[in-house]
Order: structure tokens, then sequence, then C-alpha cells
């Protein structure tokens, strides 16, 4: 029988926000913790920080905490700009930790760290075997995912690197910033960045993004989270509810590399146009591992292309857990959104020992199309000297 999936991808190799819960406080609590304020005693805006742990290469890295007037909770650490922790509440106002994660850098420099929570770039998702034209010159990167060049390449990826971090006076917000050189990972330019995790009373976690460069250069960034909002390392997302506002997607060949064409979703299992249960349409764990099972029934690994126009802020994917009733809308003003299904989790151990099984988690990242350095017709990917890089995506949370 034909998979109802177009294409998925072969090797299982490599593989923010806003709530508007009810306005109250949380019934309990979970084990958030707070560390010591950083600035002046009884500064209720004071952002905590903590140290997160030395990476193996000696540089000491900081996890900082997030707060809003409702008890919600996000962590946020200087390696990878990289989303911790999101405690949000359930219908009864019970908070838990939504996020796969590590409980300190060690974890995320581990094997276990599959791009978890952090700025993924600076190209996200895939470039076609690793090479690019840009103003007459071909560019060659790292094929870290064979054929094919993903999230940003090897050490110097950005997911890897230690950023400055700024918390705010004002808000709950945290800014990042990193100037990756000339040449790194084989991208041209001097690329400055600042990413903003903001954590607002209206229960969003907001995330801005801005770059800019000496050089012309592709750039892609998105955040790698993945949630399962029954609560990190609580079983598989396989009964939550997704929709996706997204008439279509673009086709790829079997190493997820778009083919240029965009293909509708109607009557294929990628309609996501109306709410579906994510376990509804893809096998099970059991089939997965059957071996013509292993190429195009994998699971989720798609990029959607969402409706309306590039540039505005509009919703992308609204995702529930009929049991805990937590539900977060994603709105981005990005063209595309990937929809993984945690295909590649592997049972690995995360924070406070929890595992995290085969679709124990999915992502939605925001972010411009695959390969689209390589495809003329996809919207641009390409920052020019002169112009800035930004975007917003905004995670709304809330329970019913
Ligand atoms: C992205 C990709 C997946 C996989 C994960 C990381 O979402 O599309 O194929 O590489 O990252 O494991």
């Amino acid at each position: 029988m034909q998979s109802p999936f177009p294409t998925l991808f072969k090797t299982a190799a490599a593989a923010a926000s806003i709530l508007i819960m009810n306005a109250c406080s949380p019934a309990s609590e979970d084990n958030a913790g707070q560390p010591e304020p950083q600035t002046g005693d009884g500064d209720s805006n004071a952002i905590a920080k903590a140290d997160f742990g030395e990476t193996k290469a000696g540089e000491a890295t900081e996890i900082y905490t997030l707060t809003n007037k409702n008890g919600l909770v996000a962590k946020v650490t200087t390696y990878g700009a990289t989303l911790v922790e999101l405690h949000l509440p359930d219908k009864d106002g019970n908070l838990v930790d939504v996020i796969n994660g590590f409980d300190n850098v060690a974890g995320y420099e581990g094997d276990g760290n599959q791009y978890f929570g952090c700025t993924t770039g600076r190209v996200c998702n895939r470039i076609a075997k690793g090479k690019f034209t840009l103003d007459g010159e071909e560019y060659t990167l790292a094929t870290n995912n064979e054929p094919n060049h993903l999230h940003g390449g090897g050490d110097k990826a950005l997911s890897k690197q230690v950023w400055k971090a700024e918390p705010s006076a004002e808000a709950q917000a945290v800014t990042f910033s990193l100037t990756s050189p000339d040449g790194e990972e084989g991208y041209p330019g001097n690329l400055s960045m600042k990413v903003t995790y903001t954590l607002t009373d209206e229960n969003e976690l907001r995330i801005d993004y801005e770059a800019t460069t000496d050089k012309a250069t592709p750039v892609n960034l998105t955040n790698h989270a993945y949630f399962n909002l029954g609560g990190a390392g609580s079983g598989t997302i396989l009964s939550h509810e997704l929709t996706l506002n997204a008439d279509n997607y673009t086709a790829t060949d079997d190493t997820l590399i778009p083919t240029g064409k965009i293909e509708p979703v109607a009557d294929t299992a990628l309609d996501f146009r109306k709410a579906h249960v994510i376990g509804e349409r893809i096998p099970d764990k059991e089939a997965k591992e059957t071996a013509d099972c292993e190429t195009s029934t994998l699971g989720y690994d798609h990029n959607f292309v969402v409706n309306g126009e590039a540039g505005t802020m509009r919703l992308a994917a609204r995702l529930k857990d009929p049991a805990s009733g937590r539900v977060m809308e994603i709105h981005t003003d990005q063209p595309g959104i990937q929809f993984y299904s945690g295909n590649f989790l592997m049972e690995q151990e995360g924070k406070g020992g929890k595992k995290y099984p085969f679709r124990g988690a999915l992502c939605l990242e925001t972010q411009h199309f695959p390969d689209s350095v390589n495809h003329e017709d996809f919207p641009s990917t390409i920052l020019k000297p002169g112009d800035t890089y930004s975007t917003t995506t905004v995670h709304r949370f809330s329970a019913e």
C-alpha cells in the first residue's frame, strides 16, 4: 500500500510564546526552582541567573529564569541561546515543564541532544549537498546529515556556541547576542545576531530575532524546542491534537530536500487544516521498526507553507493536549513551519532523569523553506549588507 505520506526522511541518523491562561494563580507548583535573583534585593522585576556549568572547552555558561505574574516560568541558557524549561499550567492550574532538555551544559554537549530548544542556524533545516552559489561564488558547507547540510553544520553551528546574555531591566526578557565570523561553518560574512526571549503577563513566550551582515549571506533562524504539553518525558505526543494553518507544503525527495514543487495538503496525511490527532495517520512504533517503514512512514518531518502573507503575524499552528487541556498557539511572520514528530527521539535521559521516547515530543519550527538558497522561487533567505534580518514568533498558551 502506498504511504499516505508524500516523502519522508530516510536515515535515522542526525538526526516561545504566550499563554492566555485563566488569569489565575497556579493551583500547585512543580519543581521549577528559583535561582538567586541577579539584581538588587526586593527588585520584583529581577531576572534570576544561575551557573549552568562549563563547556568541554572550559567556557562558563549561565541559565536565566523568567517568571510572569501567573506563575509561568521559562528558563533560557547562553549555550546555544537555548530554551531549557517552560512551565505551563493545565486546566486545573497545575504547572509542568513541557520542554525536552538537560540539567546542565554537559547534557547539551552530549549525544542525547538533538537540537533541544536551541537557536538553530545560521541556516536551519537542510541545504542540498551542503552547496550553494551566491554572487558568483560557490560555497561548501558541512554535510552533517548525509548527503545534506543540517541546522548550521558542525561544532560552530549557533546551537553549540556560548552566546552573551543581557537581561532586560523592564520586562521578563533576555537578549542573547553572538557574532559569527566570516567563513565560520563555511558561510560568508560577519553575521551579528540577537535573539530575545520574552515571557509576557499575557502568557506568551515571544522570540524576536535580528541579524546584520557585512557580506551577502543566507540566514534562516528558528527555535528547535520539543514540546509535550502533557509534560516533557510523560509519554508520547500521539494523542495531541494539531491544527496547521497551511493549505500547502513543500514536497521533498527522500533526503528531505524540496523538489521545488508546492503541493496541496488536501487528501494527504498532511492535511491539518482542521484539528487532527497526531497519531491518527502515522503507523505505530512496531510498524516503524519494520524495514519498509524506515523511509516514508517514519512520521511527520515536513515544511508547511503558512497561509497568509509572509512578513505579517498570523496563526501558524495550534496544539492541544486533551488530557491536560494545555493549548499552544504559534503565531509567526515566517513563510513556513516545519512539523517534526520526534521520529529520532531515542529514550535519551534528560532533565531530572526523565526519558524522551520515540515521538515523545514534537517540534513546530517557524522558518523559511528548507534549501531556499537553492530555490529562486522560494522566499529569499539572503541577507544583504545594510539590511536587517528581523523576525518574530509568539507562542500563546492557554488551558481549556
Ligand atoms: C529537524 C529535522 C529533522 C531532524 C531534527 C533533529 O526537525 O527536520 O529531520 O533532523 O531536526 O533531530
